[in-house]
């Protein structure tokens, strides 16, 4: 028996509990919103699919009654606003940092165990801020964000190397955000072959620079940002976390000394399991990337530092 929740009935949390319910990942699947009605519909809406996706969990919606969210093993944070063209994940922080701030308290005092993954942007800012807020030890707190990005990261590496994507491999550090992210090209690889077998050099930067504008370029295109792969990579944490599957994802993960950063969540690889964040892994990084690294750490601490300024920490 395993229970999730998912907060917001937004479009990525409602795509995370809609996954969540079509892998049969969690027995139980809560969505919870302030929105009267919102997640009690579409988990109606969801329901209405069991036999058709051939699922069979049980499917809760709460207008902000977190009684229904008690004692849940991973609850997914989403709410928040979303960004809008033009905007950065960095503008929406005023905002989100009160929602999360409000969030927060409730979820852990009706799941005292939950492991809590933070999806809302900006997203290391807001996961330092709930891991500070409760004080829950590190490994209980992760933002999502490095998940989407590598999966972001594939999708363009596939397409400039021409190779299926499902053998392609890659993984993105550092901050969620256009200009922080860092794909790292030099542990790419097709089946374990580096990528730099299959294209040019400038082909294979082109895939950076999509990959590190892949949420604002949909955001364009759409008028508001993305929600089937947040909610995807999402609901691939909460199987990692309940089926304590071992895997490396990067997530934004509180540094106390690793990658010579501390005091912050920023993106990197992770094996997480039942514990949540079992383990930071340190890799190596070219003289290039470690000081991308720490250009990145010194953006998202400076996003960190608005949070005093708020009167949010
Ligand atoms: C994204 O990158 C919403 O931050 C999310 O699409």
């Amino acid at each position: 028996m395993s229970k999730v929740t998912v907060v917001g009935a937004g479009a990525v949390g409602a795509t995370c509990a809609n996954v969540l319910a079509c892998r049969e990942v969690a027995s139980e699947v809560v969505l919870i919103d302030i929105k009267e009605g919102l997640s009690e519909g579409k988990m109606l809406d969801m329901y209405q699919t069991s036999t058709l996706m051939d699922f069979d969990t049980k499917l809760t919606g709460s207008t902000n009654d977190y009684t229904k969210t008690a004692n849940s093993d991973v609850v997914v944070i989403t709410s928040g606003i979303p960004r809008k063209p033009g905007m950065t994940r960095e503008d929406l922080i005023g905002t989100n940092a009160k929602i999360m701030k409000g969030v927060i308290n409730s979820v852990i005092e009706h799941s005292p165990n939950a492991i809590i993954i933070v999806v809302a942007n900006p997203m290391d800012t807001l996961t330092y801020l709930a891991l500070k807020a409760t004080g829950l030890p590190k490994n209980r707190i992760i933002g999502m964000g490095g998940a989407l990005d590598s999966s972001r990261f594939k999708c363009y590496l596939a397409k400039a190397t021409g190779a299926n994507i499902n053998n392609v491999d890659g993984m993105v550090i550092g901050g969620h955000g256009d200009t922080t992210m860092l794909p790292l090209l030099s542990k790419a690889t097709v089946n374990g072959v580096p990528v730099s077998q299959f294209a040019s050099k400038e082909v294979l930067e082109d895939a950076v620079q999509k990959t590190m504008v892949g949420g604002a370029t949909l955001t364009k295109l759409i008028g508001t940002s993305a929600w089937y792969a947040p909610g995807a990579a999402a609901a691939s944490m909460v199987e990692a976390i309940l089926n304590d599957q071992k895997k490396m994802i990067p997530c934004s993960c509180f540094l106390e000394g690793e990658y010579g950063q501390s005091d912050l969540c920023i993106g990197v690889p992770a094996i997480i399991g039942k514990d949540g964040i079992e383990k930071v892994v340190e890799v190596e990084l070219t003289a290039e990337e470690a000081e991308k690294f720490a250009a990145s750490a010194a953006a998202v601490h400076k996003t960190n530092s608005i949070l005093h300024e708020i009167g949010a920490l």
